[in-house]
């Protein structure tokens, strides 16, 4: 039997508040960690100062799992250097609409 492959490490960050990487979420998702309440305890994502701004992106990460045993390549896309957007507070500046 070959030896199973180690996962590939993700440092890219999803939860930009308490500076948790993706790696880590899945690392607590493969341990058993099936709902967010659970993610949120291991790994303290989600629940940040912006209020939880990256839980949707959690969500994506363990609906993926639980469908297919794997992650998402990039599980927080719209930032870095190719989008033009540099930082969360930049996504946040944005204006918001009159109601
Ligand atoms: S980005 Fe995760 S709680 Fe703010």
């Amino acid at each position: 039997m070959e030896p199973k492959a180690k996962p590939k490490e993700n440092k890219a960050y999803v939860c930009y508040c308490n500076k948790v990487d993706a790696s880590t979420i899945e690392s607590a998702i493969r341990r058993g960690c099936r709902t967010l309440g659970r993610v949120f305890d291991a790994t303290q994502a989600g629940v940040g100062a912006c209020g939880g701004t990256c839980r949707p992106f959690i969500e994506k990460m363990l609906e993926q799992y639980e469908k297919d045993q794997t992650f998402p390549a990039n599980p927080r896309p719209g930032l870095g250097p190719k989008s033009g957007l540099k930082s969360e507070r930049r996504l946040s500046n944005k204006p918001k609409r009159p109601r």
